[in-house]
């Protein structure tokens, strides 16, 4: 597809599977147990070992060089806040209570995230303990080139994520999960990235909610300016593992009603949102008409009934494309959730963290292709090399943006309605011969001033190029 990176999920040893043991503890402690398996990492058990899913330390030291082979980045993510279960409390970690109020600072940082043991990094052991581990195992051994760190905000930042960061020495981007640029800005002071979660709000209410393009992109890409250090280095994203994905939330409304997958229900198109069924064993009985469920076409080898949103081949993605468009040619660092490009559709955790081999690792699917020609477009004219973005045009429902002169973005989220919308504005490119790279031999124009017409059919979005950097890797994607 193009990528330069790849992010993992977290490497080290978590709490296993002593089902027993923790059910006898779970009579006790009921609030803090919700799963009872590490198996996403974040509930580490020994920080110098590693998880057995990922190998041994050779096949690991395989797949770094493996990346490095091919010029990628290796990112590894890491967890300096808490450690997995069960509910211990010793002179290294926090007092015995959970977070109840995101509200109140001093308890999300010294409090718990669901019971899980909660690092106190004032204690110098622990402090220097993190900080030697991320330079000698993270970076040295593990050979990452980057981090990404989980749970950002739990921890006191000044001084333990700037030494952290120090000790690391390479790229690392934070997660603050919040809305508020005034309050995730300023992590940027201790890290060298964010993940830029306000603007993940933004995008999810302009491009799959429908709210006002310019009202919601435009305003936080202001406040990305003002609120942080460097927006460049923030971690741009439309999907992660603690959201359920955009098409969980924004699905495909008619081709739902024409699928054959319908299994059992009555669903009305309000229903489709925020569904919480395909956990793990649930039965197809328990698919009610409540809960709207479909049966996979090709489930996964377990067998178990997942919530299916069947989406049609042609005309199902256009706002998810939009949404994908921006986070690619946005400012900042984008970032794609795996699965994406095979158009996976899970809620809420872990239905959004769904097996990727069942799709077989599909490379003619729709937005696989997708994301190819937007990545070798980003690529060809290196936009990056642009610290900052031209909005040219903007209105409630499109927006169109340059990066340098020579790459232009048309987006929209009409979504695929039929209609054409007809735009006229000045692209303020430099002047020369243009086309779009989603339709390269037959939607071009010549500009060396002035407004120019476009139009988008069927919320369709557009990048538009010097014609001569267009080669084979363009497609005619939307087949008009
Ligand atoms: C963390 O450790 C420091 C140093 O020992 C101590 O002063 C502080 O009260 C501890 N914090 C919490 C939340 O227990
Ligand atoms: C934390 O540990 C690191 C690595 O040993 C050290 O450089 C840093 O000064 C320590 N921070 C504090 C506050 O002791
Ligand atoms: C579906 O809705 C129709 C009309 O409200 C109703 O007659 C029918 O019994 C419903 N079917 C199921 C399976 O709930």
């Amino acid at each position: 597809m193009g990528f330069d990176a790849i992010w993992i999920s977290p490497v080290v040893e978590n709490i296993a599977n002593v089902k027993f043991l923790f059910k006898l503890l779970t009579i006790f402690f009921i609030h803090m147990f919700e799963l009872l398996i590490g198996y996403h990492g974040y509930w580490a058990q020994d920080f110098y070992t590693l998880n057995s899913y990922f190998g041994d330390e050779d096949t690991f030291s395989q797949l770094a060089s493996a990346i490095h082979e091919r010029g990628m980045y290796l990112m590894i993510d890491v967890v300096a806040n808490h450690v997995g279960n069960p509910p211990i409390t010793t002179t290294m970690t926090c007092p015995m209570c959970n977070i109840e109020d995101w509200n109140d600072q001093s308890q999300v940082e010294q409090c718990r995230l669901s019971g899980l043991p909660d690092l106190n990094q004032s204690v110098s052991y622990v402090n220097s303990s993190l900080c030697d581990w991320v330079s000698e195992y993270v970076v040295g051994k593990w050979k990452a080139d980057g981090l990404r760190i989980d749970t950002v905000s739990e921890v006191h930042p000044d001084p333990f994520w700037t030494d952290f960061a120090r000790a690391a020495g390479v790229y690392a981007v934070g997660e603050v999960d919040n809305g508020d640029p005034t309050y995730v800005g300023p992590y940027q002071n201790y890290l060298p990235g964010v993940l830029n979660y306000p603007m993940f709000y933004s995008i999810r209410n302009a491009f799959g909610a429908q709210q006002s393009i310019s009202s919601n992109l435009l305003s936080m890409a202001a406040a990305n300016q003002q609120d942080f250090k460097d927006w460049t280095l923030l971690g741009t994203f439309v999907d992660n593992h603690d959201n359920d994905r955009f098409l969980c939330d924004y699905p495909d409304a008619v081709s739902v009603h024409n699928s054959k997958e319908l299994l059992a229900g009555n669903c009305s198109v309000n229903d489709q949102s925020k569904q919480d069924c395909g956990y793990v064993g649930i039965t197809e009985s328990q698919c009610t008409t409540q809960s709207c469920c479909w049966q996979e076409v090709n489930p996964n080898p377990n067998n178990y009934p997942w919530c299916y949103y069947p989406l049609g081949q042609s005309s199902s993605y256009r706002q998810y494309e939009n949404a994908l468009n921006f986070v690619l040619t946005y400012v900042g660092i984008p970032i794609i959730y795996y699965g994406t490009e095979q158009a996976f559709h899970g809620c809420q955790d872990p239905n959004n963290r769904e097996p990727l081999w069942p799709s077989s690792y599909d490379t003619t699917a729709t937005l696989y292709q997708f994301l190819q020609v937007v990545i070798t477009a980003r690529k060809t004219m290196q936009i990056w090399s642009y610290n900052s973005w031209n909005v040219v045009y903007s209105a409630n429902n499109a927006l169109a943006y340059t990066r340098g002169s020579q790459f232009l973005v048309l987006l929209t989220n009409v979504g695929d309605d039929g209609s054409t919308l007809s735009l006229s504005f000045n692209p303020q490119l430099s002047s020369g011969k243009y086309c779009n790279v989603f339709w390269p031999s037959q939607d071009c124009f010549t500009y060396s001033s002035g407004s120019v017409a476009f139009s988008l059919l069927s919320g369709e979005t557009k990048i538009y190029i010097p014609s001569d950097k267009i080669s084979d890797w363009s497609v005619n994607y939307y087949k008009h």
